[in-house]
């Protein structure tokens, strides 16, 4: 049975133009693989806190030295990272906010990359753990980027994401949605027909 786990990075939870898209995603998966099994995770809703020195601190603490505090933070971060082992497809809506990627999930990426848990430093360099995963990103923007040096966020993604062993990954770009209407409709079509490819 195929496990998914669908990530939600947009403000606007169900509504962004980036999860939407991701559901599209999922609907159609699950109607070629009806078994699949599907996790969610809304980082709009369900917000993960910022990273600071005592969080990180419990991290980096053996778990038989951790305080009762530090266990529970890690036990959190446990419970992202078991989400992402658990998935063989990963579908993450990723909406461009002020150039970037939201806030809520570079704080889920600050509680999922741990040392020793989903990455490993060896002497030829670091070992991502998550591998044998398939990873499917809708990106939506409101301006256009893609395939240009203004678009950091894919690298940054894609970059991140391959230090954690999940080098398989597909990019789809709804762009141009604040330009006009007909942009915007364009753009989501095509963006939808990339969907209903991918899902085939
Ligand atoms: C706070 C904020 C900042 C934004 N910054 C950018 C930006 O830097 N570049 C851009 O192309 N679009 C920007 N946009 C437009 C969003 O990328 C666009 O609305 C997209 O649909 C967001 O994804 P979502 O609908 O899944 O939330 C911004 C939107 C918001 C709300």
């Amino acid at each position: 049975m195929t496990t998914l786990l669908q990530i939600n990075a947009s403000i606007h939870s169900g509504n962004g133009q980036s999860s939407q898209l991701a559901n599209q995603f999922v609907a159609a998966f699950r109607q070629r693989e009806p078994g699949t099994r599907v996790i969610q995770r809304d980082l709009a809703t369900d917000e993960v806190p910022h990273l600071t020195a005592e969080r990180f601190g419990a991290f980096v603490t053996k778990p038989e030295e951790r305080s009762a505090g530090q266990h529970a933070v890690a036990a959190y971060s446990d419970t992202l990272i078991n989400e992402l082992k658990q998935a063989d497809v990963i579908v993450l809506g990723l909406p461009m906010y002020n150039f970037g990627l939201p806030s809520q999930l570079k704080a889920y990426f600050d509680h999922i990359a741990r040392a020793g848990v989903t990455f490993k430093y060896t002497a030829t360099g670091p070992v991502g753990l998550l591998t044998g995963k398939k990873v499917y990103v809708f990106a939506a923007r409101g301006g256009l980027y893609a395939g240009t040096p203004m678009d950091t966020q894919t690298s940054y993604v894609r970059d991140f994401l391959r230090f954690l062993g999940m080098a398989d990954v597909e990019f789809v770009y709804a762009e141009g949605l604040a330009i006009s209407p007909e942009s915007k409709a364009a753009s989501l079509a095509k963006a939808g027909a990339e969907v209903a490819r991918l899902a085939a």
